[in-house]
């Protein structure tokens, strides 16, 4: 049980330090299945082999001298009867490997298609593919379910088999006996002793076997649960960390460059941006333009693959993952809430934070609203995922955790889509007076949203193509001009 715990606390830590890249290399399906099935199909081995692997020798060998004892040209039965019984379970294991090496491949497999299909109920639904997914569902588990058959007609052939094995020698063993005793040789009673030393002698092989059965198994998952722990983080942390930085909020990218694994071309192309501390940076362009990729780059979720991000002047890689995600506060695309309650989310950041800075919080982010009508306030329960607040409330909620924090670098990843333009512009003009001296590095697709940014650049294809305020890039920037009358007529826009 301990080694069981010691192998999930490691895998766990390995998988904790995990970039997104490791993480969508193995699948959080099979991430899962390694650190709970497999780990368990090893821990299994090792009782067996505590248990049946020491006894098993030493009543093999204990019930073989006991033998000789009674009747030495007797025993010599022996030498027939053990390679017998272990060719015949050897063959049957020899077969079940394969079986098993696919076993743990289809336990993944339906750990995936169950997930994705709790995950995208609704539009599973929304799209009536109920039919379809049961189908899918169905095959998969058909799948195992044949497997686990296959193992276990194998395993069902192998007891008969081994009676077959165990009683044609008791037989053989009386037969030859019994000339013995004929001549006098032998004793009746060492006749019934042999018997019984046999049958200990049979099943300590058979149980040895059994174990041998186990290990195939137990060997697929140990491969497995190895690869995860022999993976290196592609995000490193540094080996001399920097502890100690300026926390002005400095921020630097200087030449990014970032690929995904396999990609062809670039995502990021030598991107270069300044922002500075008390000024809000907007970073605008058409989906799929690298916004998310960029700041992804800033908290180390992802390295990029050329170039440098500095922070304060420190080159990221550098610092301290602890100092760097103290002062970098990401509001992700898809905000994330945990099970707990809304002041659990809130302090996840910060634990020490009192209710009155929580309501704060909340009320920069105007969420103070909502959460003021929930019957428990602050204690109100929330969901795995966030999924019993709406869309727009998880964002904020998101937008209240980060500002629970107080870093000096606040990124937001389009975390304004889900408000109504009157929320948007409150939140917004809250957020100006709570962030005056920090560095504000905000994505968006709304001009509306970014217009009075000190400096807004214009992301195209994974380029920087225009840096400047709203009036500049008007006038110099054509992709810009052409995102801005998309959405405002000329006259709004000027
Ligand atoms: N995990 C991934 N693996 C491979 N390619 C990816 C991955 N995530 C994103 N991409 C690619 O990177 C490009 C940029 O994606 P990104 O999410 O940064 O866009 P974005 O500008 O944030 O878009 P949006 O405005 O829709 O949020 C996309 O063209 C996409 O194809
Ligand atoms: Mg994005």
């Amino acid at each position: 049980m301990a080694l069981g715990r010691d192998i999930r606390a490691s895998v766990f830590d390995r998988v904790q330090s995990f970039s997104a890249r490791e993480v969508g290399q193995f699948g959080a399906p099979s991430l899962i299945t390694r650190s709970t099935n497999d780990v368990q199909q090893v821990q299994m081995l090792v009782l067996m082999t505590f248990t049946l692997m020491v006894s098993a020798p030493i009543m093999c060998v204990g019930g073989i001298i006991m033998a000789l004892n009674q009747d030495v040209p007797l025993s010599t039965l022996l030498v027939a009867i053990v390679p017998v019984l272990g060719v015949v379970i050897g063959l049957i294991v020899s077969r079940l490997r394969p079986l098993f090496r696919s076993m743990q491949v289809r336990i993944d497999n339906i750990n995936r298609i169950l997930r994705e299909q709790i995950t995208g109920l609704r539009v599973i639904r929304a799209f009536v593919k109920d039919g379809y997914e049961r189908e899918r569902f169905g095959e998969a588990n058909a799948d195992l379910t044949q497997n686990a058959i296959r193992v276990g007609k194998l395993l069902a052939l192998m007891f008969p088999l081994v009676m077959m094995v165990v009683n044609v020698s008791s037989v053989a063993v009386l037969w030859f006996g019994s000339y013995r005793i004929n001549s006098g040789a032998m004793q009746i009673g060492a006749l019934t002793a042999f018997l019984s030393y046999l049958m200990q002698i049979l099943m300590s092989v058979m149980m040895a076997t059994f174990m041998f059965m186990m290990i195939p198994r137990a060997e697929v998952c140990a491969e497995r649960i190895e690869e995860v722990l022999d993976t290196e983080t592609t995000v490193v942390p540094p080996l001399v960390p920097v502890r100690e930085l300026k926390r002005t909020g400095y921020l630097e990218l200087r030449g990014a460059e970032f690929r995904y694994p396999g990609a062809e071309s670039a995502v990021l192309r030598d991107i270069n941006i300044d922002a500075r501390p008390g000024e809000t940076t907007a970073i605008i362009g058409s989906t799929g333009s690298g916004k998310t990729t960029l700041l992804t780059l800033i908290p180390r979720l992802s390295d990029a693959t050329d170039g440098t991000v500095l922070v304060d002047g420190v080159n990221v890689r550098d610092l301290d993952p602890a100092l760097l995600s103290r002062v970098v506060g990401l509001v992700p695309q898809k905000p994330y809430l945990f099970s707990g309650t809304v002041a659990s989310n809130l302090r996840y950041g910060n634990p020490d934070a009192t209710d009155e800075e929580l309501w704060a919080a909340l009320e920069t982010a105007q969420a103070r609203d909502f959460v003021e009508k929930l019957p428990e306030g602050l204690d109100a329960p929330i969901a795995q995922g966030g999924t019993n607040v709406s869309g727009g409330q998880r964002q904020r909620l998101a937008i209240a955790r980060v500002l629970v924090r107080r870093p000096e670098i606040y990124l937001f990843d389009d975390s304004f889509s889900a408000l109504d333009y009157a929320t948007d512009a409150r939140l917004r003009a809250a957020l100006a007076h709570e962030t005056a001296d920090s560095t504000v590095v905000i994505v968006a697709q709304r001009v509306s949203t970014i217009r009075d940014a000190d400096r807004i650049i214009v992301l195209d294809e994974g380029s920087v193509v225009g840096t400047g305020t709203h009036h500049e890039l008007m006038d110099t920037n054509e992709t810009y001009r052409e995102i801005v009358l998309s959405q405002l007529t000329e006259a709004e826009a000027a």
